[in-house]
């Protein structure tokens, strides 16, 4: 008689990434899109650039697409590659979007969602990541980056609202995160969010930093990158999420 064995707990950081950023929709059908004009009539093979715990990468592979998942984080993709098993086609690959060297034959598109090159650093370390996208990419191939440019500013210290949290129960256990804090600067835009877990005690603070930078600008690096700018495209704002520019280049 074969016995199941418990599903192993996730680490925390991966139950963080799932409620701040696993629950998002809008910007997969444009993904799928892409894909499906990228492969020419036949599964596309893709790269998708700090892949997460697969939220995107997931989505192309169910719909038949090859996709390689670039990830720093080795937890984020040890989900992930838990989450592809069974599901042919995923290439989980530990590494730094900012300078990286692939096997295989080149990529028919490379998608960059949710204000992941933002992430990056500044224009030095973007043009890095353009330089590697580029030598991966077959003639013609897409590079699609999904840009935020527009944030409205709230600090909760200081008495402003601020959105509801985001809240998940795992194993009787509910953890809860809400950004507390968006403070638009020249150059970069801070992002800090309150994640708590009243049952374990926890109330931390965790805040990121985006790069600010526009569909023009970031078309100017790419071209500078041997890219070819293409009309930029777009992910609608939804109830709970700003919508995004998505800049289009082509090798
Ligand atoms: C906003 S999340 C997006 C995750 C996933 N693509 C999605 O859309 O759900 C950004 C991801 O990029 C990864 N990341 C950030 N900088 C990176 C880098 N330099 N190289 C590779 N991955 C990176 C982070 O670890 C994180 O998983």
């Amino acid at each position: 008689v074969g016995v199941s064995a418990p599903a192993p707990a996730l680490p925390r950081s991966v139950i963080w990434h799932d409620l701040e950023c696993g629950r998002y929709g809008a910007d997969l059908g444009l993904w799928t899109r892409l894909a499906t004009a990228a492969g020419r009539g036949k599964p596309a093979r893709v790269l998708d650039v700090g892949a997460g715990a697969g939220r995107v990468a997931l989505a192309l592979a169910r719909a038949g697409h090859s996709v390689t998942a670039l990830e720093r984080d080795p937890e984020l993709l040890g989900a992930l590659a838990q989450r592809a098993e069974g599901l042919p086609g995923v290439e989980p690959v530990l590494g730094d979007a900012r300078g990286f060297a692939l096997k295989g034959p080149p990529f028919d598109l490379c998608v960059v969602p949710m204000q992941t090159v933002q992430l990056f650093g500044g224009s030095r370390e973007r043009g890095r990541f353009l330089r590697s996208a580029q030598a991966h990419m077959r003639p013609d191939a897409v590079l699609a980056l999904a840009i935020v440019t527009q944030l409205d500013e709230f600090d909760r210290a200081a008495g402003d609202a601020t959105p509801s949290p985001d809240m998940v129960v795992i194993d009787g256990v509910r953890y809860a995160s809400r950004p507390v804090r968006v403070e638009v600067a020249q150059r970069t835009i801070e992002i800090e969010r309150e994640r708590t877990v009243p049952a374990l005690g926890v109330r931390e603070h965790d805040a990121i930093t985006l790069a600010r930078v526009d569909a023009a600008g970031l078309g100017r690096e790419a071209a500078r990158a041997g890219l070819r700018p293409q009309r930029p495209l777009a992910v609608p704002a939804t109830e709970e999420h700003v919508g995004s520019e998505v800049v289009i280049v082509r090798a």
